[in-house]
């Protein structure tokens, strides 16, 4: 093949043991797709499925529940996967045979639970956290398309908004109106006891996800939910052996990862999500995430996924602009052995300056692969200026997920209806195609009828 500049994005990369054919991964994202129940629905495969198909080397999916514990039901309002009991493992193998039949690998993004970032709403309990702070927004700090009218207004809020185009005035106006999950409730401190209980399920959450066929597993510990909560000082003030020290605040993580490695023997794959800093005063910076990010490949984890911010920085969170998080993640990848996943870079030409220049060994693309599945085929095949390139508008994507509605993009009408479209249906399972013609061969037969569905290339 000739050679091209976006070559450095097409050279494969092991996680673990885990071959990955090239540097893209698909950013965990809940789309609201998932069916009754927290099950697995068939627009999940058809959606993960067209991304596959689309050449991206490494699916993860959005965050599933981990745990099915007290704590963690503050997050109810968001109808995520479970894959935290025996129940769920037959439609989540489901979902990993469904992304490996179309070429990709696949890795399964476990969660404990929300911390102070969950709410009492719809007769949850109170939400926990390291410690009994309350989150905040910035006006400052919101992102393209979360206005606090349009979110009132889309709400339901039918009363009287206030006349004024002064945002701290909206906001604190908004924040009075239940439901607009603008500011946080004050969490209660979690106990030593929850913790350790969390710390058991997640090791068995991992271990339902080997069984179910996944490739690896990620630990969500970014964006300011519970473990998230533990790393920093805006949310830890605890005095126990979880807080005080950089030991102390990266304990539960440390503990969580060592549950999961237990749980699931020492050649799985194993990676964990944190954000790269706060970003904020008496949070935590990038300089903290190197040293955590150094402290888990000691622990034996296999890679590192970045992310920034929390929902007190949603700006760094979702981006409103591309490679936001490139600087912080060249820092933490100095030194760092195992793989580092850096996010949201959209631009082909600045994923090769990234990946050449050793800022991150991979790049995950969330909101860029909702509007354009075949990114990546795209840029294999020189077709750049084929590529549908999402403009961080949020408009039809997290501005609806916060409401509770299927995710769309105003880029690509066919996103969240890709279960009517055929090319999406799992294709055959190909050592099973061709433990059939090895047979006919065996008994001395040509498989001269064509096996349907089987194309030669798979061969
Ligand atoms: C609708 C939506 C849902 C998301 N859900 C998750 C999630 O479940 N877990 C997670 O770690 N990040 C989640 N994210 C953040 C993305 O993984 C990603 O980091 C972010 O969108 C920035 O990358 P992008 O600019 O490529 O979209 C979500 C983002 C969006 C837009």
């Amino acid at each position: 093949m000739s050679k091209s500049k976006y070559d450095p994005i097409f050279e494969p990369i092991k996680i673990g043991n885990v071959e990955i054919k090239n540097r893209i991964a698909m950013a965990p994202m809940n789309m609201n797709y998932t069916g009754p129940q927290h099950y697995v629905s068939d627009q999940q495969l058809a959606y993960f499925a067209a991304r596959a198909k689309g050449g991206t080397g490494l699916i993860i999916t959005d965050a599933v529940f981990g745990v099915w514990h007290p704590t963690a039901d503050t997050y109810r309002k968001y109808n995520n996967m479970r894959l935290d009991n025996e129940l769920f493992v037959a439609g989540m193998s489901e979902l990993a045979e469904h992304i490996h039949s179309f070429g990709a690998k696949v890795f399964v993004q476990m969660a404990v639970g929300p911390g102070r970032q969950g709410t009492s709403e719809m007769g949850a309990v109170q939400p926990v956290s390291a410690s009994p702070i309350p989150y905040k927004t910035y006006p400052e700090n919101l992102i393209n398309g979360i206005e606090p009218f349009s979110m009132l207004r889309a709400l339901g809020y039918q009363g009287e908004l206030p006349v004024t185009d002064d945002i701290d005035e909206l906001l604190s106006f908004a924040n009075k109106v239940p439901g607009t999950h603008m500011n946080g409730e004050t969490p209660r401190e979690i106990t030593v006891e929850e913790i350790q209980e969390l710390v058991k399920e997640i090791g068995v959450g991992a271990k339902l996800a080997k069984r179910a066929g996944f490739d690896g597993v990620e630990l969500h510990a970014c964006h300011g939910y519970l473990i998230h909560s533990f790393f920093s000082h805006r949310s830890n003030r605890r005095t126990d052996q979880y807080g005080g020290s950089f030991e102390n605040r990266i304990r539960f993580l440390l503990e969580c990862l060592r549950s999961m490695r237990k749980y699931v023997g020492p050649d799985y794959a194993i990676g964990v999500r944190f954000s790269a800093s706060d970003n904020l005063p008496e949070g935590f910076d990038e300089h903290f995430a190197k040293r955590l990010a150094k402290r888990c490949e000691e622990e034996g984890v296999n890679y590192i996924h970045l992310s920034d911010g929390s929902y007190e920085k949603m700006n760094n969170f979702l981006p409103n602009e591309e490679a936001l998080t490139i600087d912080k993640s060249a820092v933490i990848n100095q030194g760092l052995n195992i793989p580092l996943i850096c996010p949201s870079v959209h631009n082909p030409d600045n994923v090769v300056d990234a990946l050449t220049k050793g800022k991150a060994d991979m790049i995950s693309i969330g909101r860029g692969l909702i509007a354009e599945p075949e990114w990546v085929n795209k840029v294999k095949e020189g077709r750049i200026k084929e590529i549908i390139r999402c403009t961080r508008c949020n408009k039809g994507c997290i501005s609806r997920f916060v409401l509770g509605l299927p995710c769309r993009c105003i880029l690509n009408p066919t996103v969240g209806q890709e279960r009517f479209i055929d090319e999406y249906m799992r294709r055959p399972i190909l050592p099973l195609k061709k433990r059939v013609w090895q047979t006919l061969a065996e008994v001395g037969k040509e498989p001269s009828v064509p096996i349907k569905g089987l194309r030669p290339e798979d061969l």
